[in-house]
């Protein structure tokens, strides 16, 4: 391998150091170019750019690999509890069990949301996308700590993940609970994360819910297949305003902003809305295929390509034969399920989507499950959400431990030059 490049501007040569990630990826450090050279490098989309490097996830989008702190999905998937994900995420190693049972327990107590921020959650429209009122949920959590600005302790940040990571669920139900008009429910210690959240979910005041385990171990899976993707839109963002030295809160909500994207985690919502205009419109998946290929309808065939995988997305297909299972025991035909396969098995024969790498993404088939598991269409880019939230922490951690400089991308200005000023009567 190169460890540096060389460079020639304007018959000038310049040697760039390079550097390599313990996966062997390689990037050229240009972190003085401009100092050295005058120019700047533009890269729309960042395609080819790195922000950071990082010690959380690894992802290999050519052969469909993905690693949390060098753990393989699959495996993370079958075994592992989210929260133990988790504390993997931001502490970087599995929890012994006194790890972990301290850390459930720390989060169950910080499950209960203080109740002024009712005050504020009540200022919502019945219909608000439940994606902007948990934005600004969670920065409006900032206005309940104030002592985060001054104490950024390890002991004062666990205590912040630890509200953070214990309220979340619960913000989330509020949003459900309030578009039925039905009461809350409060959090209850005696069940594990996924059990208390479907609970406050579906428990109703009027009779006995008990959690079905199908439905809380397919919620298991989903959330520590969403728990990180090392620099994607949502994360970035996260970043680049935590390197303003904004605090935790207010970074989390940027990001849940970021994520309510339908090019991002928006794209979940889109992809059920797709499929069931698909089967309303009779089930032909080859005229929504031709649409999408159409460049002039403006129509994408959501839950399809990916920036960064272009194989397969990995969590796809664990999430596919997740969909399966829980629909099996959950005893549900659902014929949303057989246009999603059609829709699939035709693309894979289909040029255009061939040539394009564009192959299904993990939202292609969350929907499905979300859906069997009585989650409502627009509450499916908030389990993104819960499930991105490890994901968030562990990174805006990461960050203030590089002690990166502000992020602050640079523009190469193309407007008008050399203008003078005419008074307004004048022009
Ligand atoms: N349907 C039809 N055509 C598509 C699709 C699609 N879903 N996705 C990409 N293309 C085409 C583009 O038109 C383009 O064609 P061209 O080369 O002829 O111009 C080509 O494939 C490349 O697409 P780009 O948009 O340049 O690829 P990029 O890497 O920038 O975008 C993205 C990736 C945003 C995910 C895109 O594939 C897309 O919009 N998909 C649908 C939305 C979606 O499912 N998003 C969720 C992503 S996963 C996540 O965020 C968790």
């Amino acid at each position: 391998m190169e460890t540096s490049v060389k460079m020639i501007i304007e018959g000038k040569e310049y040697e760039f150091p390079v550097i390599e990630g313990t996966e062997s990826e390689k990037a050229i450090d240009i972190s003085n170019l401009r100092a050295k050279t005058g120019y700047i490098t533009i890269d729309e989309g960042f395609k080819n750019t790195g922000s950071t490097t990082s010690d959380i996830t690894f992802l290999d989008g050519e052969e469909g690999i993905l690693h949390y702190r060098g753990y393989d999905i699959e495996d993370l998937a079958e075994k592992a509890e989210f929260l133990e994900v988790a504390y993997l995420l931001i502490y970087g190693e599995l929890p012994t069990v006194d790890q972990y049972a301290h850390f459930t327990q720390e989060i169950k107590y910080r499950s209960l949301v203080n109740e002024d921020m009712r005050k504020i959650f009540d200022g919502f429209p019945v219909n608000a996308h439940p994606m902007g009122v948990m934005s600004s949920l969670v920065v409006a959590m900032a206005g309940f700590y104030p002592e985060l600005s001054k104490d950024l302790s390890p002991e004062a940040l666990d205590l912040h993940i630890r509200r953070l990571l214990g309220k979340f669920p619960t913000l989330a139900t509020w949003t459900y609970k309030k578009s039925q008009g039905h009461p809350p429910n409060y959090p209850k210690n005696k069940l594990d994360y996924c059990e208390n959240f479907l609970n406050m979910m579906f428990a109703l005041p009027v009779e006995e819910y008990t959690v079905d385990p199908v439905v809380a171990s397919a919620l298991n899976k989903l959330l520590i297949l969403h728990a990180d993707h090392e620099q994607n839109c949502s994360t970035s963002t996260v970043r680049l305003v935590g390197s303003s030295k904004a605090n935790l809160y207010s970074s989390i909500s940027a990001g849940i902003s970021a994520l309510w994207g339908p090019l991002h985690g928006g794209a979940n919502q889109e992809v059920l809305e797709m499929l069931e205009e698909i089967m309303n419109d009779g089930g032909d998946v080859q005229k929504y295929i031709e649409k999408a290929k159409d460049k002039n309808s403006g129509f994408r065939l959501f839950g399809f390509g990916h920036r960064v995988y272009k194989n397969f997305d990995p969590r796809a297909k664990i999430i596919k034969k997740a969909a399966d299972e829980v629909l099996e025991k959950l005893g549900i035909n659902d014929p949303i399920l057989e246009i999603a396969k059609g829709l699939e098995e035709a693309t894979l024969k289909d040029d255009y989507f061939v040539s394009r790498k564009l192959y299904p993404n993990v939202d292609f088939y969350s929907g499905i499950i979300y859906r069997a598991l009585g989650i409502p269409t627009n509450m499916f880019t908030v389990m993104f959400a819960i499930g991105r939230l490890p994901g968030w922490i562990a990174q805006w951690m990461e960050l203030k431990e590089q002690k990166q400089a502000i992020g602050r991308p640079r523009q190469i200005y193309t407007g008008p030059v050399g203008k003078k000023f005419v008074e307004i009567s004048k022009r």
